[in-house]
């Protein structure tokens, strides 16, 4: 089941079995919606732990139905119109995208992970790909680093990306792309960047192993990629112990 249909299912099961739990036990606690709400949260987070969903989906259950209860007797407190609820909503769909399908959560490549990508790419100009470049920060510093090598970056996060297009457009040898890195061919460049989580990690790895040319380097920041073995892991010193694994084709 896709995580969004386990939480619904968890939510809408959760909320049964805690009307059937109050409705037995203590019907009147149906006049004091916060806690009819907290114990809502906690049937959904049990609920949850039984479909196999990962650890942190217990505290969005635990925290949904009582947040929403929350902020919409704030918005009625404070006369705060519902259109702003729906920009909110579309703002963080906008940014995060569909991040319950790709398991690709948004983070971002610091400077020190640059520095040491840059030792990376040959002397030679050359081609170097992010598959999920984010807003495009890590290639523009690979960019201005190396203007001699061309940037490519692909995105398919709407706002992430346009942030990413408007910010290159000065740069010559970065090019910023609104796509699903799925769909891009890897065999014209020489070295495949990849930031994501462990989920996409063994497709990855199978599209690398069909696409890239022999020789060329796929570099997996955090993530290993699955039954290859690593050439090198690079760490890179900063506060979050950034690893890179890298894979000689
Ligand atoms: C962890 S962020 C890394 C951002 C950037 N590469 C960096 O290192 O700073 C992963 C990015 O991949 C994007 N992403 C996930 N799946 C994708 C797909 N199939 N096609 C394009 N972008 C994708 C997400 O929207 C997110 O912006």
């Amino acid at each position: 089941m896709s995580p969004l249909r386990t939480a619904l299912v968890a939510q809408l099961l959760g909320g049964a079995i805690a009307a059937s739990l109050i409705q037995i036990a203590y019907p009147t606690l149906f006049a004091a919606p916060l806690i009819a709400a907290a114990v809502q949260g906690i049937c959904a987070a049990l609920v949850s732990h039984k479909l196999g969903a990962p650890k942190w989906w217990l505290a969005i259950h635990l925290a949904f139905l009582p947040a929403t209860l929350w902020v919409s007797k704030l918005g009625s407190d404070l006369n705060i119109n519902p259109t702003w609820y729906l920009a909110c909503f579309a703002a963080l769909l906008l940014i995060f995208w569909r991040t319950d399908k790709s398991q690709v959560p948004l983070y971002f490549s610091n400077a020190a992970t640059a520095s040491a990508l840059v030792r990376l790419l040959p002397n030679l100009p050359c081609r170097v790909v992010d598959l999920g470049c984010g807003d495009g920060r890590l290639l523009r510093r690979l960019a201005s680093m190396r203007p001699d090598c061309s940037f490519v970056g692909i995105e398919h996060a709407p706002l992430p990306w346009l942030w990413a297009k408007l910010a290159s457009m000065q740069r010559r040898n970065l090019l910023i792309r609104y796509g699903d890195f799925w769909r891009l061919q890897l065999d014209p460049f020489d070295l495949v960047y990849a930031f994501l989580s462990p989920v996409p990690m063994p497709r990855l790895t199978a599209k690398a192993r069909a696409e890239m040319r022999s020789g060329t380097l796929l570099v997996s920041n955090s993530f290993a990629a699955a039954d290859v073995n690593c050439e090198l892991s690079i760490e890179v010193g900063d506060r979050r112990g950034t690893v890179l694994h890298c894979y000689r084709m």
